[in-house]
């Protein structure tokens, strides 16, 4: 028998009645929008295409990186040269302004955790020096920097959206300077098994291990299969997410979190109060001890807390700030409001 679990996940559960409510309308075909499955493949199409006209051969990549994008520059033949940040991820553009003033480079930045990067800085060194800026979304999708949607500010930028909504795959790729189009010849794909398996991630079959195997992308791309899954695409054209709403719960999510740990030895970031549309609560675990704690406490209350990212293991990858190892991240997904949870919650 299949029954649903009822964990707090960070990334919201396939919704299978939207799946339902949507299944038989007629696919929408969004012209003007590049839908990929992921942001790896977004990521990729996009570099592809500027390619065609500027020969850069360089990226400068934040050290705060999950190993997932690395594959990608390795098979586009770009040599990754990381950048630090402080512990408020605050860039070192002292670095950066060193890199660029010799050499052309793209510069890769991230908007970590929904939470808008410092573009007004990026935008003055880019006018003085002209670097291609990629800007990493996969953790932002509705977001704004003065009242300026992100997604517009980098000469390309990309999502991934389920991170932030309850799809299968799905990313959006927007090129925002003079291009080539670029033309697939599917707009979608039979969802794969990897894909299949983490439709079925939040039912335990009785007839299976209950620890299903997690969602487990692969560290290769395979830019053949590029194409968002079929279900997830029948969704994404034919519902209009809400917006306001997934921003509000998520934002209150956050703000339990931030309450809930105040007297705890968590470090919080700095984020200035404005209200905006957070992935996760992210904070900083003083010791392993504490971070394993977490993750453990998690466990027993049935709340996904990971310690994020799984960091490159290529030679000359390093990162300066150690602190920057023990991020976990809290769940603040709209499909829960934790603050009807919160009676049962208590640490230490
Ligand atoms: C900051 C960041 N960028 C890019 C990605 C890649 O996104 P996707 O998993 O959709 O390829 C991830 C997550 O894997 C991420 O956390």
């Amino acid at each position: 028998m299949l029954h649903q679990n009822n964990k707090i996940t960070i990334q919201p559960k396939f919704d299978y009645k939207l799946l339902f409510k949507n299944f038989l309308k007629y696919n929408k075909y969004l012209s003007k929008k590049y839908l990929f499955s992921s942001g790896r493949m977004s990521l990729y199409y996009g570099i592809s295409s500027l390619q065609k006209r500027l020969n850069i051969k360089k990226v400068l990549l934040p050290s705060l990186i999950c190993e997932e994008i690395i594959p990608v520059f390795k098979m586009l033949g770009i040599e990754i040269i990381y950048y630090q940040l402080n512990e408020n991820l605050e860039i070192d553009y002292n670095y950066i302004e060193k890199c660029v003033k010799e050499d052309n480079y793209f510069v890769f930045i991230i908007n970590y955790f929904g939470y808008p990067s410092n573009w007004k800085k990026i935008l003055e060194l880019k006018s003085k020096y002209g670097f291609m800026i990629i800007e990493d979304n996969a953790h932002s999708l509705y977001g704004k920097y003065n009242e300026k949607k992100l997604g517009l500010f980098g000469d390309i930028s990309f999502t991934s959206f389920r991170k932030i909504l309850p799809l299968l795959t799905g990313s959006e790729l927007k090129i925002n300077i003079k291009h080539e189009r670029i033309v697939l010849n599917k707009l979608t794909k039979f969802p794969s098994k990897d894909e299949f398996i983490y439709l079925f991630r939040n039912f335990k079959p009785s007839f299976l291990n209950p620890n299903i195997k997690k969602n487990n992308y692969t560290d290769k791309i395979d830019i053949e299969k590029c194409q968002m899954d079929y279900l997830s695409y029948k969704i994404y054209t034919n519902n209009i997410f809400d917006e306001l709403y997934i921003e509000s719960i998520r934002y209150k999510n956050f703000l339990y979190w931030k309450n809930f740990l105040i007297n705890s030895d968590l470090k919080y970031f700095n984020f200035i109060k404005n209200k905006f549309c957070p992935y996760v609560f992210p904070c900083i675990a003083p010791t392993q001890q504490e971070k394993e704690y977490w993750i453990n406490w998690g466990t027993k209350n049935n709340i996904s807390i990971i310690n994020w990212p799984k960091l490159p293991n290529s030679e000359n990858y390093y990162i300066d700030n150690n602190q920057l190892k023990n991020i976990i991240f809290f769940p603040v997904n709209h499909h829960n409001d934790i603050s009807l949870n919160a009676n049962y919650y208590a640490y230490n």
